[in-house]
């Protein structure tokens, strides 16, 4: 049974949630799910603007259809080539096979990878500017690479002043019904797991989500249609402007991210004493994450909000215990940067974990590293807990 939703008249949302999903790109966990987006325009041609991830691909079929009504599909827009939206090109092919392709130069490369097709005299390859003219919608398309694939291109419907974004604007979770931005408590029920979706999938790509940012401020924009989570269609500046400090690796806000890796508890301790010192000094956004409870994706998440971060870790086999390594790594991989960071090492017989945190943080862009260094061997002693004031002190003063 379908399950088609009407966004206006000529516009249907045909998407689908995969709930079961625990993983997103078999990594990031996704306790709520995932949706795929797809939409239909129904002008005096019909074009639909992406498929979606083959978990839901019958479903996807079946609001297709539906949502057709026996109308023959004129146009395929692909604007990203990630299996998770275009698993089902090949079964659209196949049911619709006089409708048009369009997408980039490099969307064209990747379907003969992906799946060995040559579209021939189908394809409409698209290059910045380019317009298709549906009837009454002009549709112009603006190059968008490495948001988040380098084929990526995003749609402008200049006749009502939507932009359809591919992953840009998405979000982790599944789409409980209300299917506008503005229907959920943002704070607290979408932008955490929208800024988790954005830092972790497209987070490394600054300069080049800055560089779409660009582009998009000179339109008119009165909604925004993603591949994934709610479409946005009220204070579309709010995700703009979250959108450009993420992008430029502005924190959102004053506030701590204290992450620690510990074995048997006693690094874990220091890190709980500094946080309470941190709170005793006025700090009111302090986090506060056990490494190997969490996965990354949400404490990476949480340094692109914060502003200063904190790294207490035990020496495994000479090295960074591997948990907080992993977290450094990824940080490092979605080229964090500017923000100030102080370290704390346990080690019971030959502490290295502090100096292999520096050497991780010295490979990225502008890292400043507080000076002060505590070493704890084994367990916190009074002398250490004395460095933990001057460090509380030296954090909030930074
Ligand atoms: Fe939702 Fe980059 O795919």
């Amino acid at each position: 049974m379908h399950n088609i939703r009407k966004i206006t008249d000529d516009l249907i949302s045909i998407g689908a949630n995969d709930r079961r999903i625990t993983r997103f790109e078999n990594q990031h966990p996704v306790p709520n799910g995932m949706s795929y987006n797809s939409y239909l325009l129904l002008d005096e041609k019909t074009v639909l603007l992406d498929t979606v991830d083959k978990a839901v691909g019958e479903l996807f079929l079946e609001n297709l259809e539906a949502a057709l009504n026996g109308r023959e599909l004129d146009y395929l827009i692909i604007q990203h080539m990630e299996p998770d939206h275009c698993a089902l090109i090949p079964r659209i092919f196949e049911l619709y096979p006089q409708a048009k392709v369009l997408g980039s130069q490099k969307t064209f490369v990747m379907i003969q990878q992906f799946f060995g097709l040559d579209l021939a005299d189908r394809a409409m390859v698209m290059k910045e500017n380019d317009t298709l003219t549906t009837g009454v919608h002009t549709l112009r398309f603006l190059m968008a690479p490495m948001v988040h694939w380098p084929e990526v291109m995003v749609t402008y419907d200049e006749t009502s002043k939507r932009l359809f974004t591919a992953d840009a604007f998405g979000a982790f979770g599944a789409v409980d019904g209300n299917q506008y931005a503005d229907e959920y408590n943002v704070d607290t029920d979408l932008l955490p797991e929208a800024r988790r979706y954005y830092t972790n999938i497209v987070g490394k790509y600054g300069r080049q989500v800055m560089s779409l940012l660009e582009k998009i401020s000179h339109l008119e924009i009165e909604m925004i249609l993603p591949l994934h989570g709610p479409i946005l269609r009220q204070d579309l500046h709010y995700y703009i402007e979250k959108y450009t400090k993420w992008a430029s690796y502005t924190p959102e806000e004053k506030g701590i991210v204290i992450a620690y890796g510990s074995i048997y508890g006693n690094t874990e301790h220091a890190a709980e004493l500094l946080a309470a010192k941190l709170a005793d000094r006025g700090e009111k956004n302090i986090v506060v994450y056990d490494v190997s409870a969490w996965h990354p994706s949400y404490i990476l998440s949480e340094c692109f909000r914060f502003d200063r971060f904190v790294f207490a870790c035990s020496t495994y086999n000479m090295e960074i215990y591997p948990p907080m390594e992993m977290l450094l790594l990824e940080l490092k991989g979605h080229n964090m940067q500017n923000r100030t960071v102080a370290v704390i090492e346990n080690g019971s017989w030959a502490p290295q974990s502090g100096k292999k945190i520096r050497e991780i943080l010295a490979e990225m862009k502008d890292m400043r590293v507080l000076e002060s260094e505590i070493t704890i061997k084994s367990a916190m002693t009074a002398a250490d807990e004395e460095a933990l004031d001057a460090l509380a002190d030296m954090i909030a003063k930074a």
